[in-house]
């Protein structure tokens, strides 16, 4: 078995996997959501102090599995180095007392291997990535072969849905909230602009209709001291219907010269219907396998973490305890 430790940012996860049948033996995480929502975003110090109260908590709930672990994985980047640090640290305590080799892995691997939970992985696929940090295209052709093939120069998928949620005061992680808000809006009541819409490439930008969602705002507070409900759902949902068109106008580019026979959607904003529909959609039309992650998966957790390790244990990628590091991964 194989136990892997994520806290990149503000969950904190601990998850134990068999190597030989990929079975997911423990898988427990800490959201720390409530925390931070008083702040409108993750505050990396907080975060990090949470992660020493709360990895513990769960690490006491496996120790009846420490006699069959045969290695610790640990997420080492991308992420907060604050909080991936806590994580990192808990890794070294454990491989020194259990005598047990470290694996390195990186986070954004993690979410591409949680389509494939208990699973054998299903390659050469396209991957996109949407989470607080990163909106990407990514080309994998194996474990060890993944292409960056577009992304954003700005803001991302995920948090320009939590910039929305801050702005109207909606509290955080912005994604579900509005999604929830925009169910009861209307998605033409504000002409928000479809970002990159005149651009040949494959790149995504969020920060512009972050930018005309918040003149919509000031505009509105213009006229009313509060917002009326009416109002905050229009917003969500012409926003929300801007931010999915960019994605889909850019993926159906892509689809017309890859033709790609397998896709997926992966990370915490992968969890948005909207997304998920216009993607299944676009999937029916050119004949493509469509790959989703279970939804409780989609956020960041140490079950994908282990997952990505077990690939790794097999093809003997461990890392020494005085080279691993926070970031020290980057080159995955
Ligand atoms: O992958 P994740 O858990 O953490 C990172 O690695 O960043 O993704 C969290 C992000 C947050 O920005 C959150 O607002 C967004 O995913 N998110 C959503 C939805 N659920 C979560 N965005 C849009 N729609 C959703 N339903
Ligand atoms: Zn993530």
């Amino acid at each position: 078995m194989i136990l892997s430790i994520e806290s990149s940012c503000d969950d904190s996860s601990i998850a134990i996997t068999k190597i030989d049948t990929l079975e997911l033996i423990f898988h427990k995480k800490i959201s720390q959501e409530l925390e931070h929502s008083f702040y409108g975003g993750v505050v990396p110090e907080l975060a990090a102090r949470l992660h020493i109260e709360a990895l513990p908590i769960i690490l006491q709930e496996c120790t009846q599995y420490f006699g069959n672990i045969k290695a610790i994985a640990v997420t080492t980047a991308p992420g907060l180095s604050v909080t991936l640090g806590e994580g990192v640290m808990m890794a070294k305590a454990l491989s020194i007392s259990l005598n047990l080799p470290l694996i390195a892995v990186n986070h954004l691997k993690g979410h591409i291997y949680s389509c494939f939970l208990e699973k054998k992985t299903n390659f050469p696929l396209t991957v996109l990535l949407v989470s607080g940090g990163h909106t990407q295209i990514i080309e994998v052709k194996n474990s060890n072969d993944m292409r960056i093939v577009g992304q954003t120069s700005d803001d991302s998928f995920g948090e320009s849905f939590d910039k929305v949620s801050k702005m109207l005061h909606l509290g955080y992680p912005g994604g579900p909230i509005v999604e929830e808000k925009a169910k009861t809006g209307k998605a033409d009541f504000y002409d928000f602009p479809i970002p990159l819409r005149q651009s040949p490439n494959i790149e995504f930008s969020f920060s512009g209709l972050k930018n005309a969602v918040r003149l919509a705002i000031l505009k509105e507070e213009e006229s009313a001291d509060i917002l009326t409900e009416y109002t905050i759902s229009n917003i969500c949902a012409s926003f929300q219907h801007a931010a999915v068109s960019h994605i889909l106008m850019k993926l159906k580019k892509y689809f017309k010269v890859q033709k790609p026979t397998s896709f997926a959607i992966v990370g915490g904003a992968s969890a948005n219907a909207f997304l998920r529909t216009e993607c299944e959609n676009l999937c029916k039309s050119y004949n493509c396998e469509l790959i989703l992650a279970p939804l409780q998966y989609c956020s960041d957790n140490a079950a994908m973490i282990g997952r990505v390790a077990i690939e790794q244990y097999l093809s003997n990628d461990f890392i020494s305890i005085d080279d691993i590091d926070v970031q020290s991964r980057i080159k995955n």
